[in-house]
């Protein structure tokens, strides 16, 4: 399960960093993509190259590199992090983390993390007990961190109690407990999500389409199956693997992905409409290749049916989330759309923003339901599809 995760290891200065190494290669061999950050002091404890080598990147300790003023984005780690991971947390970091001083690479990602953050605690018998870090532990889970128990036992100072950072076989059982919590959370829940162009043919030779790729409907169905929910997703074009755990239908037209979604629709709790379908088609395909003459040539189109608005109008209780790509009017135009298909929310991009629309791995969307306006942040797919998926869970 920990496959293709994307970990966040953060190691701050404790004796115990000697067992982030075993930490990391366990994580490392369970399939887990593992980005090391250290503290400066923790460098003195386990050294860079130990987990540059066990993670196979290099590891990040500054907010750029002085060599070459390279900008080590703290903000892009939190976003690409599916956990974030402090093993082990000093008393000192958990203080800081509790009351957000942000004074290391470490810290600043812990506040721009967006992903589940754990910690394992480790230090001395005492100051483990103190008053000050058990407060600042209660502030840390009160917070949503998890922290990791440490275990009772023989500790570096010579003296015997409880601080020794639990051992990195917990530590790894814990992540995976924490990864999975997420992933419940839709179980038993079945959702239909379209995704990518359509493709309406003109000859055996020539179609009508357009630019998407299909990652933000398949980010989506990704987020989907990873808390658990059954996902049918009917693919138009597109080059993207089938997500994991994911029930992919391949189709071609806008005729064809009409009848596998009003054919499918029925079982679900709910639909993800996120495929450009073509708005019009061919009113003729030609059987053979048209021959190109010297003169223009004009192609008659009719209108495809619109799948969203069939499925809006016939939904009852199930839930049903569309998409608006506009390019001006973009909220006069979406909400006209929110309420023309009978949609319970709708996810507005405007090709107008940078680093938003076809083919990228980011955007920028504004959801819109009937009451409220929430714009976000320029973020991942995959993190606009969680976005999304926690407006869903929300509404159901
Ligand atoms: O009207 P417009 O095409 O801009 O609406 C976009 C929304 O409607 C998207 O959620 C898209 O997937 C869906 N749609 C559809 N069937 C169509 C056209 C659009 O499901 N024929």
């Amino acid at each position: 399960m920990l496959k293709g995760k994307h970990i966040i290891l953060g190691i701050t200065g404790s004796i115990a960093a000697y067992k982030s190494a075993v930490l990391c290669r366990l994580l490392v061999s369970a399939g887990a993509e593992v980005r090391v950050i250290m503290t400066p002091l923790a460098k003195q404890f386990i050294t860079p190259l130990t987990m540059a080598t066990l993670s196979q990147h290099p590891i990040l300790v500054d907010f750029f590199n002085p060599e070459n003023g390279e900008w080590n984005s703290h903000v892009k780690l939190g976003e690409w992090a599916d956990l974030y991971l402090i093993a082990p947390a000093t008393a000192n970091t958990m203080a800081k983390m509790a009351t957000g001083v942000a004074d290391n690479l470490l810290l600043t990602t812990y506040l721009s993390a967006r992903c589940p953050v754990a910690v394992a605690p480790a230090m001395d018998l005492d100051m483990y007990a103190h008053v000050a870090t058990q407060r600042n532990m209660n502030s840390l889970r009160e917070d949503g961190v998890h922290i990791v128990e440490p275990g009772s036992g023989f500790l570096a100072s010579g003296l015997v109690g409880k601080g020794r950072m639990a051992e990195p076989e917990q530590i790894v059982e814990a992540v995976k407990a924490i990864l999975s919590e997420k992933k419940k959370s839709l179980e038993g829940k079945h959702f239909l999500v379209t995704a990518g162009a359509t493709i309406e043919p003109i000859d055996p030779v020539r179609f009508i389409s357009n630019h998407s790729s299909g990652k933000m409907g398949y980010a989506v169905a990704e987020a989907l199956a990873e808390r658990g929910a059954k996902v049918t997703l009917v693919s138009g074009r597109t080059s993207l693997p089938t997500p994991d755990g994911v029930e992919r239908v391949d189709v071609l037209s806008a005729e064809d992905m009409w009848q596998e979604c009003v054919a499918r629709f029925e079982g679900c709790d709910g639909a993800v409409m996120c495929a450009a379908v073509a708005d019009y088609t061919p009113c003729v395909v030609a059987e053979q290749k048209l021959k190109k003459g010297d003169d223009d040539m004009k192609i008659e189109l009719r209108r495809t049916k619109d799948i969203a608005a069939t499925l809006g109008a016939n939904k009852g209780g199930r839930l049903l989330v569309g998409f608006a790509m506009e390019t001006e009017h973009e909220q006069e135009h979406a909400k006209a759309k929110l309420s023309r298909k009978n949609f319970d929310f709708i996810v507005l991009n405007s090709l107008r923003e940078a680093g938003a629309g076809f083919r990228g791995d980011t955007n920028v969307v504004t959801l819109i339901d009937k009451d409220n306006v929430e714009a976000l942040p320029l973020m991942s797919k995959r993190e606009v599809a969680h976005k999304i998926v926690d407006k869903i869970e929300n509404l159901l």
